[in-house]
């Protein structure tokens, strides 16, 4: 299958079946911004959660934090944003698009029109700007936050004082952050509104080219963890001239995506940029007292940063198949499947009466019932077994449970594999145990 082809498909299954539509559809959409329909909402809470999991309950020395959106300018002011995070802008005289200046693959001609009218490149700050309360002056601005991480600095010592943190420790976040790109798209790649999933780790000054290496591995791996295969990966440093204004070294981990490989999270040596301008700006004390050093330290900062959204379409692009397989009746038929990880995964288990007869409907009930507590579950009676078992390869299910004649007698059910195709006869009363064995986080 053609790399673009996938894009395509990808975006018209995750409309049809539920994953992703436009946002405000009906009025035509608005500018790169997508809504999460029932199955999409379930994925990207399976992927904040493997993070979660991953790097807060696995570490004894990470903490979280969920911080609110709106918070003080001055902290933008503090940050290095309002003076320092923009985009170079450029327009064209003739048709008016505007561009960043680095996406021009010909720096004077015009990608739209054609023509050679592109004006003097600006600086564009990519923060979003609102007001709070009913006056609209220069004394109620405050900004939508373009990173997570200017909270989890503000509350340095309110974390660590609170958690008892000690040297190396880290503070993760979870939430919405906003940027007015000039340009999206990519479908969920390139957004103006967004999700990170972002740790500041806290550590000893002379410790920091280590932890940033741990980190690297520690994200590496992640993404291997939950389906991506290695050689879909790769890690680039920035040169120094793309460095962001707080950072003394960042590599990003890249994906390769059907539009080419692209970064899907940013890890980064921020140093004590952070907590030393806070520190200047409010006047308040921002170090941590090192007990064996006895004396008053501004920790350096390591930082993984991963997008949700974008960490979304990686799984699922890498996930998206189409194979031939035998249908029942021998003959040969294409099958579109999603192979997420079973963690990932939206629905995992769905239950079939193998057709609509009371006695396999009532058991097939009774299986679900038990099942829906632990994870998001389906059911369906319509249409022959075969299209059912296509319909959840679609969308990804990993298994599906099936009741049959049998199953009144032999007290047991079919459990099909949505990878392998294999059937095992799974006993009723084992069945939870056989789900939650393939179903564990670890
Ligand atoms: N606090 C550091 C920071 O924000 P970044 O590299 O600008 O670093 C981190 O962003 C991650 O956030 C990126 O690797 C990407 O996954 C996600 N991200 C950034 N801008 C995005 C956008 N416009 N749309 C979707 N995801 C975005």
């Amino acid at each position: 299958m053609a790399k673009n082809d996938t894009m395509e498909k990808l975006v018209s299954l995750a409309k049809r079946r539920g994953y992703v539509f436009a946002s405000s559809e009906i009025y035509g959409g608005f500018g790169s911004t997508w809504d999460y329909g029932p199955l999409g909402a379930e994925l990207i809470r399976n992927v904040k959660e493997a993070w979660w999991r991953d790097v807060v309950l696995a570490h004894d020395n990470v903490v979280g934090l969920n911080a609110s959106i709106l918070m003080a300018p001055e902290v933008w002011k503090a940050s290095g944003h309002v003076d320092h995070f923009s985009d170079p802008l450029i327009e064209c005289g003739n048709c008016r698009k505007r561009f960043r200046t680095d996406d021009l693959a010909n720096p004077e001609q015009c990608p739209v029109c054609g023509k050679k009218e592109l004006g003097e490149a600006r600086q564009f700050n990519t923060m979003f700007k609102t007001f709070v309360g009913p006056v609209e002056g220069d004394a109620a601005v405050a900004y939508l936050r373009p990173e997570t991480a200017q909270a989890i600095f503000v509350n340095f010592k309110n974390v660590q004082q609170s958690a008892r943190g000690r040297l190396p420790f880290g503070i993760a976040q979870i939430g919405k952050a906003f940027r007015n790109e000039i340009t999206t798209g990519n479908f969920l790649f390139r957004t103006r509104e967004f999700e990170q999933m972002e740790m500041e780790f806290f550590v000893e000054p002379e410790d920091d080219e280590r932890w940033f290496e741990f980190w690297v591995k520690e994200r590496m791996e992640w993404f291997q963890r939950y389906g991506i295969p290695a050689g879909k990966l790769r890690l680039r440093a920035h040169d120094p001239d793309e460095l962001a204004h707080y950072s003394r070294g960042t590599s990003d981990i890249e994906f390769d995506f059907p539009f080419g490989w692209s970064e899907i999270e940013g890890i980064a040596r921020r140093g004590d940029y952070d907590l030393r301008q806070h520190q200047e700006t409010s006047g308040k004390d921002m170090t941590y007292f090192d007990q064996a050093k006895n004396e008053h330290v501004l920790p350096w900062v390591v930082e993984p940063s991963a997008g949700v959204d974008r960490g979304a379409l990686a799984f699922l692009t890498e996930a998206y198949a189409e194979e031939e397989v035998e249908s029942a009746k021998g003959k040969l038929e294409t099958r579109t499947v999603l192979r997420l990880d079973p963690r990932l995964a939206p629905t995992k288990v769905a239950f079939f009466p193998l057709i609509k007869k009371e006695s396999l409907q009532e058991l097939a009930h009774r299986l679900q019932d038990e099942a829906r507590f632990e994870w998001m579950t389906f059911y369906d009676e319509t249409g022959a077994i075969g299209r059912r078992y296509r319909r959840q390869d679609e969308v990804g299910t990993p298994f599906c449970v099936t009741v049959d004649f049998d199953s009144l007698e032999d007290d047991a059910v079919t459990v099909r594999d949505r990878d392998t195709l294999k059937q095992d006869r799974v006993g009723v009363g084992e069945l939870m145990t056989y789900l939650r064995e393939k179903l564990a986080w670890r």
